[in-house]
C-alpha cells in the first residue's frame, strides 16, 4: 500500500473512553490498615478512603464466584419459532453472554429432551399434528423440561432459557401459567422470524445435518425431511400477538436482525438482552486477538506500565503487519488500547485504527510495575488472596478481573456489530475477550474459575472464525521469541499455596 494510502488511513483514527478505575495519590499503608481490620477504623482513615474502596473494606478477600450483576428474580427466556430459524443459535449465544457478564445461565434444549425420552424419530411423521401418540410425548417433554428449569432455578439458577418451538398459543398459556402464576418469576419470549429461504436452507445445512436425528442421512434427505418437518409446525404455527396475548412480554426478531419489535419488556435483564440481542449479526467474519509486541517490561516481568517495545517486540509489529497483509482481509479495523506498546506494534498495518481506552492492561494499583517476587514479598496478604481467587480479586486502587470484564462489555458489544477486527490489547484483557469467545461459559463459575488462567503467549495471533454455535480458535504463532509471562493456577489448599512455576 502506498504511503499516500496509509495517511488517509491514519486520518481515519478514532479514540474512545469509557469508564475506568483510574488511580491518584493515597496513602497505601492506611489502605492496607482498611483491608486488614475493617471494623476498627477512625474516621480519620474512612475519609481516606476513595469512592471505589468501599468493597475492600467490607470484603477483604471476596467470596469466590461472587459477581457484581445480579438477578433479583430468575427470569425464563423462552424462544418461540418455526425450526431452523436460529433459537439455537441465539440461546447459546445468549447464555455464553450472560455467563460472562456473571449472570448465572443455562438453556434447556427440547430436541434434547426428546431425543432422550424416545428413540421414535423416524422421520418427519413425528412431528404431524395428527400423530397423537407423538404429541403425547412431545407434550410430556414440554412438562418435564419446564420442571427441571424450576428445580435449577429453585438452586441458585438466575437466567434459565427455553429452547423450544414454543409455536402455539396454548404452550405458551401453560409456560406463562407455570412460570409467572404458580412460580412468581419473570418470562420473557423471544420470537425469530424469517422468510428468507437461503436463510433457512444454510441453517439445516449447517447444523441441523449433525443432529443425532440424522445420523448417517445424506445432506439431500437431511433438508427434504425438515422441510416436511418445518411444513408440520407451520400448519399450527401462532406468531406471538400482542392482542391476544397483550399481557406477556416478548421480542419478535425479524430475518436475523433486520428488524425488532419489543412489547412490554421489563427490568435490567430483559432489557440487557432486548439491547444484546439487537447487536448480534450472522454475516461471516473473522476476529484476530493479540497481544501487543513484547516489551521493555516484559524483559523485567514487570507488570503493567507504559513502556515501549523491546528490539524483540518491534519485530513482531514487523511480523503482524506481514502477516494481516498476506490475510487481504476485506474492511478491517484495527482496534488498540490507548497503551504505547500496543500502539506501537500496530504501526505498519495499513487499515483504519481505534484507540479505546476500555483495551488498556488491567489497572494493578499499588503493585503497578512490580513483578510478582516483589508482590510476594511486600504484599503478601494480597499475593496469597489474588491466589486464592484471582478473578475477584481486586488490587488496591487498582482492578479485579470482574471490573475488567464490566469495562469490557461495550467492546464486546461493538465487536458483535463489526466486521473483521483485529484487537491489540493486553495479557489480562485479551483472557477476558476470550472467554467470551471460547465456549467456556457454561456456568459463571467456569468462567470465573479459568478465565484468568487461559494462556494467552505474545507474539501469538489467535483467530476466531464464528461456526454454527461456537468459534473456530487458530493459535498462530508468529516466529519471534519472547518472554513467557504466564503465571499458572496454583495448587490452592486452606493452609497453603503451592504455585508450580
Ligand atoms: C424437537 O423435538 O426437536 C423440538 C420440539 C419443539 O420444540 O417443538
Amino acid at each position: 500500500m502506498s504511503s499516500a494510502c496509509c495517511m488517509e488511513v491514519r486520518g481515519s483514527l478514532r479514540v474512545r473512553n469509557s469508564n475506568f478505575v483510574g488511580s491518584g495519590p493515597y496513602d497505601y499503608d492506611k489502605v492496607r490498615e482498611v483491608r486488614a481490620c475493617p471494623s476498627v477504623m477512625s474516621p480519620e482513615t474512612k475519609r481516606l478512603l476513595p469512592p471505589n474502596t468501599e468493597t475492600v473494606q467490607t470484603k477483604p478477600f471476596p467470596i469466590r464466584g461472587e459477581r457484581t450483576d445480579f438477578v433479583n428474580s430468575p427470569h425464563v427466556i423462552a424462544m418461540v419459532g418455526l425450526p431452523a430459524r436460529g433459537k439455537t443459535y441465539i440461546s447459546k449465544k445468549l447464555s455464553r453472554y450472560l455467563n460472562w457478564i456473571g449472570i448465572k445461565t443455562r438453556v434447556f434444549n427440547l430436541g434434547e429432551y426428546r431425543r432422550h425420552a424416545t428413540t421414535a424419530y423416524k422421520s418427519h411423521d413425528f412431528f404431524r399434528a395428527d400423530n397423537m401418540a407423538a404429541m403425547k410425548i412431545r407434550t410430556q417433554c414440554a412438562v418435564e423440561a419446564l420442571n427441571d428449569v424450576i428445580r435449577w432455578l429453585e438452586n441458585g439458577g438466575e437466567v434459565a432459557v427455553f429452547d423450544a418451538t414454543n409455536s402455539t398459543l396454548d404452550r405458551r398459556k401453560m409456560i406463562y401459567e407455570v412460570i409467572v402464576e404458580k412460580m412468581g418469576y419473570k418470562l420473557f419470549f423471544v420470537e425469530s422470524i424469517c422468510d428468507d429461504p437461503k436463510i433457512i436452507e444454510q441453517n439445516i445445512k449447517e447444523v441441523k445435518i449433525s443432529s443425532p436425528d440424522y445420523a448417517n442421512m445424506n445432506e439431500d434427505s437431511v433438508l427434504t425431511d425438515f422441510l416436511k418437518r418445518i411444513e408440520h409446525y407451520q400448519e399450527r404455527y401462532q406468531p406471538l400477538d400482542e392482542e391476544r396475548e397483550n399481557k406477556i412480554a416478548f421480542m419478535k426478531i425479524y430475518n436475523t436482525g433486520q428488524k425488532v419489535v419489543v412489547h412490554k419488556h421489563e427490568g435490567h435483564v430483559e432489557a440487557r438482552i432486548v439491547y444484546y440481542l439487537m447487536n448480534i449479526h450472522i454475516t461471516p467474519r473473522t476476529i484476530y486477538l493479540t497481544r501487543h509486541g513484547e516489551s521493555e517490561q516484559n524483559l523485567m516481568y514487570r507488570i503493567g506500565g507504559d513502556s515501549n517495545l523491546s528490539s524483540r517486540g518491534a519485530l513482531y509489529a514487523k511480523a503482524l503487519s506481514s502477516y494481516i497483509k498476506e490475510q487481504k482481509i476485506e474492511g478491517l479495523r484495527v482496534w488498540t488500547s490507548w497503551l504505547k506498546r500496543a500502539i506501537q506494534t500496530v504501526a505498519d498495518i495499513p487499515a483504519p485504527q481505534e484507540r479505546w481506552k476500555a483495551l488498556n492492561e488491567i489497572d494493578a494499583g499499588i503493585c503497578e510495575e512490580m513483578t510478582y517476587e516483589e508482590i510476594r514479598e511486600k504484599f503478601p496478604e494480597d499475593f496469597s488472596a489474588r491466589d486464592q481467587n484471582k478473578f475477584a480479586y481486586r488490587y488496591p486502587r487498582g482492578e479485579s478481573y470482574e471490573d475488567l470484564v464490566a469495562r469490557l462489555e461495550p467492546v464486546i458489544m461493538e465487536l458483535e456489530r463489526q466486521g473483521n477486527v483485529l484487537v491489540v490489547s493486553h495479557q489480562a484483557v485479551i483472557r477476558c475477550l476470550l472467554a467470551y469467545f471460547l465456549d467456556k461459559s457454561a456456568e459463571t463459575q467456569i468462567v470465573a474459575d479459568e478465565l484468568p488462567y487461559l494462556r494467552v503467549p505474545l507474539h501469538t495471533v489467535i483467530k476466531l472464525t464464528p461456526v454454527a454455535y461456537g468459534c473456530h480458535v487458530e493459535h498462530i504463532k508468529l516466529p519471534i521469541e519472547a518472554v513467557d509471562t504466564h503465571r499458572p493456577k496454583p495448587m490452592v489448599s486452606p493452609f497453603h499455596l503451592y504455585a508450580f512455576s
